[in-house]
């Protein structure tokens, strides 16, 4: 059918035609928000989840959601190379001015531009990749100690005492946090605490993949009362159907039930799939409704296109012995599996692998549900193995 009308969009962070299923998640966030700006206690969210399930698009929605509320946020990817310090002092420094330009709150918008300032000039040395613009000297003693813990902390009160002068809060969104350095996740988790103890209106609303939860606690023990960890997943039958149908629906146009069937078996629900079994269904459906044919034809495109690039990305960032480990693993099928079945598999011994399995951890690849178990971080990763490797 028409392919510039086609209404469906696969790829990373690119915003879906119908966010469905996110309704319930998206006001708990609300109200955390709300009650951390009225001084209330609610803890920080960190949505855990695979591969592909809707955590960035969820993310700027919520981010949108927090702007309509009045809320000041800000939005990072905590990346793999830079410090989390680089990263957050230019975008405080943004909803400091902000502040600032509230009457009610200039004069304490303009003390936590200070903080800023010698959190910058403390950290400096340890952290030369901060780049920020200075707006006011800093004030000697206040954030600038050169330790991340407590002047992050510092810093955080200072933003925390504005932003409750003007009313309003200051959220951190927060993405990919799985690749935040152990003492930076540490840092930013007490100076969480420290907000949240004062009731200062400053929280993190962050997302990740399903190995944070763990990370947060290694990093601080109490991490566990201060965050939930919601989950994001695959999309129910009536969730991931209203994904598919509604979009359509808007140009005019429909899917049969069958077809709709055929989509939620291929794709387990799971947002990304089903973006790009809907894009290829409509593409190669000649008319109105789309039916289950229409589906199974378009099925070897999406999963070339997916093999192209959703599961591509991921394998050309392994080394050959983290492809044997995988490899593997999809030997055994979708998992979890015990790392002493993969290592039957692969004919080495449980302790060998141990490093590779580790350094897939690392990357983002597997985590591990439960002691001793190993799961794709990637849903049907399985099935791609299989194809770009045929044999173990
Ligand atoms: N609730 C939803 N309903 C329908 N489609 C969705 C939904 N959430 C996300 N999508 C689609 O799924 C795809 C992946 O979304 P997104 O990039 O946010 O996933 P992610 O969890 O951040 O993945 P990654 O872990 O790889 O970063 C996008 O094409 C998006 O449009
Ligand atoms: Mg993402």
């Amino acid at each position: 059918m028409d392919e510039v009308s086609n209404p469906y969009s696969p790829g990373a962070g690119t915003p879906p035609p119908e966010l469905a299923g996110r309704e319930p998640l998206r006001h708990r966030v609300a109200v955390a928000i709300a009650r951390i700006r009225l001084g209330r206690s609610a803890k920080s969210l960190l949505m855990v989840g695979l591969r592909g399930v809707g955590k960035t698009v969820l993310l700027d929605q919520l981010r949108l959601d927090a702007e309509a509320a009045g809320v000041q946020t800000i939005r990072m990817e905590a990346p793999e190379r830079l410090s989390l310090p680089a990263l957050l002092a230019p975008q405080l420094r943004l909803a400091l001015l902000r502040l600032n330009r509230t009457q009610a709150a200039s004069e304490l918008a303009q003390r936590a531009l200070r903080a800023l300032a010698g959190f910058a000039k403390g950290l400096k040395l340890k952290y030369n990749d901060i780049e920020v613009g200075l707006d006011f000297e800093p004030e000697p003693g206040l954030a600038d100690n050169g330790d991340l813990a407590g002047d992050l902390s510092s810093l955080f009160e200072q933003v925390g005492l504005a932003a409750r002068s003007a009313d309003t809060a200051v959220v951190i969104f927060l993405d990919e946090m799985q690749y935040l350095a152990q003492d930076q996740f540490a840092a930013l988790i007490a100076a969480l605490h420290r907000c949240a103890q004062d009731r200062l209106p400053v929280t993190l609303v962050g997302a990740g993949l399903p190995q944070l939860r763990a990370l947060a606690g290694n990093a601080k023990s109490y991490a566990e009362r201060l965050f939930e960890f919601p989950t994001v997943g695959a999309l129910d039958r009536t969730e991931a159907e209203l994904a598919i149908v509604k979009p359509a629906r808007e140009q005019g146009a429909e899917f049969t039930p069958d077809a709709v069937d055929e989509i939620l078996t291929q794709t387990h629900g799971y947002p990304y799939f089903l973006q790009e079994w809907g894009k290829h269904s409509w593409a190669i459906a000649k008319r109105s409704p789309i039916d289950r044919d229409d589906v199974l034809r378009a099925s070897s495109d999406a999963i070339a296109e997916l093999d192209e690039n959703f599961f591509r990305v991921r394998f050309d960032r392994l080394t050959p012995t983290e492809k044997r480990y995988l490899r593997g693993m999809a030997q055994l099928g979708a998992g979890p599996h015990r790392s002493g079945d993969i290592a039957v598999v692969l004919g080495r011994s449980v302790q060998a692998l141990a490093p590779v399995r580790q350094s897939l951890i690392v990357k983002g690849m597997v985590w591990s549900p439960s002691h001793g178990d190993t799961a794709f971080t990637v849903p049907l990763f399985d099935g791609f193995m299989k194809r770009i490797m045929p044999n173990v």
